[in-house]
């Protein structure tokens, strides 16, 4: 596995790979791998020639109070576990190469950032699409992996995508989850004990949710039914529980196959996202 450090490299390493048409699948990632990166990496290296692990915890997605200073960096682990994947290239740029000085330029995909999360976390997928556009345009990749886990980062890589006419295939992967459901995640890693324990009821909810939409339920009832099921979290807050149109993010009344349950919720300090096809 090699080591790029410099955007430059990884620019005339994707241009050689195109000169011997050989595809190239990007998996990027913030780091601290778990099961679920690794389920996108194996897909990648099913799909494609080559296969490039990006690293890099990008400042322009957190908020003044969020984790960006203790975000999980287990740099060795990673590099371990992209090697016994097989990954061609590990991609490990630093705040000054993707973010320089006088850095001015920003992608805002209207309409889908503001909503849901959005409201919780305001220039968060800004900070996600700008990086994502970057990432993409180094690399160059035949297609990019993202987890369904973030299903709103996965729409809004998707729509930027299609808006800019950028010759790559964006890859959705299903979400991997502990036994009890829980779906993994970096930040599960902050969770202490009693909130482990209480952190499958997201899940739960949004299970339950499906099933009333499968049951033809109106959206304002399923609603209501999965915040009084995320009720009994202690030190808990919901910040949104809903079920959406898996395109435009709007909430919808009357649930059709395909639509979104999606929730977002506090435990303690820590946030979890998830979602549910229905
Ligand atoms: O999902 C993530 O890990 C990040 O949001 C991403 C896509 C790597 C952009 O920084």
């Amino acid at each position: 596995m090699k080591i790029v450090r410099y955007v430059s490299l990884m620019q005339r390493t994707s241009q050689a790979l195109q000169r011997r048409k050989r595809t190239l699948g990007l998996v990027p990632t913030m780091g601290a791998l778990h099961g679920g990166h690794l389920s996108l990496i194996r897909r990648a290296r099913r799909e494609n020639d080559r296969v490039v692990v990006s690293i890099f915890v990008n400042p322009l997605q957190f908020g003044p109070r969020e984790d960006f200073k203790r975000y999980p960096k287990p740099l060795a682990r990673d590099r371990s576990l992209c090697s016994r994947e097989r990954v061609d290239f590990l991609f490990l740029p630093t705040g000054h190469e993707m973010v320089p000085p006088g850095f001015g330029s920003h992608v805002e995909v209207e309409g889908l950032s503001d909503v849901l999360c959005g409201e919780f976390r305001p220039g968060h997928f800004r900070g996600v699409a700008t990086i994502v556009l970057k990432l993409l345009e180094i690399a160059r990749p035949s297609r990019a992996y993202f987890g369904e886990k973030d299903f709103q980062q996965l729409t809004i890589v998707r729509r930027m995508a299609s808006d800019f006419n950028l010759p790559v295939r964006i890859i959705g992967c299903p979400t991997v989850r502990e036994a009890d459901g829980l779906a993994l995640s970096s930040r599960n890693a902050y969770l202490d004990a009693t909130e482990r324990a209480q952190a499958p009821l997201l899940h739960q909810a949004l299970s339950l949710g499906a099933r009333m939409a499968r049951r033809g339920r109106a959206g304002v009832e399923i609603r209501r039914r999965m915040r009084e099921a995320l009720g009994p979290i202690r030190d808990g807050r919901i910040e949104y529980a809903r079920i959406v149109d898996p395109t435009t993010l709007r909430e919808t009344k009357r649930p059709r196959p395909g639509d979104r349950v999606i929730a977002a919720i506090r435990i303690g300090r820590t946030r979890l996202i998830d979602n549910v096809a229905v």
